[in-house]
């Protein structure tokens, strides 16, 4: 199917967690390379289960999926797929979560993972044309010893991690919590971000940025809620990384038509558009491009700043942007 031009346009994508591009068919076929039985019948019945009430609904669905991601080539054949997705829909840069924490629960090591992975990003920018980076998140709805064990574990990868992320369910798992994890991350020369304000009031987003000391917002969606907040995050040109499909399917807004993009533009704030769990949320970034210009009447020109945004928002230094770019 060929895409829209405004679709694909090029593009860094900067949310994307790679567990959420795991689709159907490929949840499938690593399941029967594993030995493993997901409870679904077959693709049609599992997507049939993508209809989600909030956050916490698709996660009970994303984690259980990821029983099927067991080998370094299980990992590095689900980033290769991501990453061919990807070039197909303008994107020349991507910086990619992960859930190490997931996997290592289900006895999955950290070497697996981050080898797997970085199999697939070493040989994408010859396959695929896009530049990568890895950022590992920590789960926010487990312990700060949890993460602290997990920044540990991932001490051997570092230089293959750019850094930390926080995700999983916001609310009641506030920023501070992870306020030592962060502080040690930093001291690593790891870059910060998190998720915040995505169903979490602007309080969330608050604590990311003061407590946290994030760069760039993962979300933020929520801040339009406080004048100061947006003063702030304006003064000081802190990006978003909006995922207008998934707040829809997630159903933090009811439809595309009421998602705040374009105030946020007009307030100033740098924003830019992402997929998220484009296996899970019905589109990959050029498709969200293309929705956000046809549901909220973004016009081109504005477009083309979604796309300079996210190459400056991105963690390239100015010479890797020009290339990228
Ligand atoms: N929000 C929080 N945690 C997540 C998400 C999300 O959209 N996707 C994967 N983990
Ligand atoms: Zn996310």
């Amino acid at each position: 199917m060929s895409l829209a031009p405004l679709a694909r346009i090029p593009k860094a994508e900067l949310h994307l967690h790679i567990e959420g591009t795991l689709e159907p068919e490929l949840a499938f076929e690593l399941a029967a390379r594993n030995g493993v039985t997901l409870p679904y019948a077959d693709t049609e019945a599992l997507r049939q289960a993508y209809l989600f009430d909030d956050l916490q609904s698709f996660l009970d669905l994303y984690y259980a999926l990821m029983a099927v991601l067991l080998t370094e080539d299980d990992f590095a054949d689900l980033a290769d797929a991501y990453l061919a997705r990807a070039a197909e829909q303008g994107v020349r840069h991507a910086e990619i979560f992960f859930d190490p924490q997931a996997h290592m629960a289900r006895g999955v090591g950290m070497g697996t993972v981050v080898e797997g992975l970085t199999r697939a990003l070493a040989r994408s920018e010859e396959r695929h044309g896009i530049s990568t980076k890895l950022i590992m998140c920590f789960l926010r709805d487990q312990s700060a010893e949890s993460a602290m064990e997990t920044l540990r574990a991932a001490e051997p990868y570092l230089d293959r991690i750019v850094g930390v992320g926080l995700d999983s369910a916001e609310v009641g798992n506030p920023a501070s919590k992870f306020r030592e994890v962060y502080a040690a991350a930093g001291e690593l020369g790891l870059r910060k971000v998190a998720h915040a304000g995505e169903e979490g009031d602007p309080s969330y987003v608050w604590e990311a940025l003061d407590v946290l000391g994030v760069e760039r917002v993962d979300h933020g969606l929520r801040s339009m809620e406080d004048p100061k907040l947006v003063e702030r995050l304006v003064r000081d040109r802190v990006p978003l990384t909006l995922c207008p499909l998934s707040n829809v399917r997630l159903r933090t807004i009811d439809v595309l038509e009421d998602h705040p993009l374009r105030a946020m533009m007009d307030a100033g704030l740098l924003c830019t558009v992402n997929s998220d769990d484009p296996a899970y949320f019905g589109g990959y970034v050029g498709d969200t491009f293309h929705a956000v210009h046809e549901a909220l009447g973004i016009d081109p020109e504005r477009v083309r700043q979604l796309a300079r945004n996210s190459f400056e928002a991105s963690f390239l230094d100015g010479s890797e942007e020009d290339e990228a770019r």
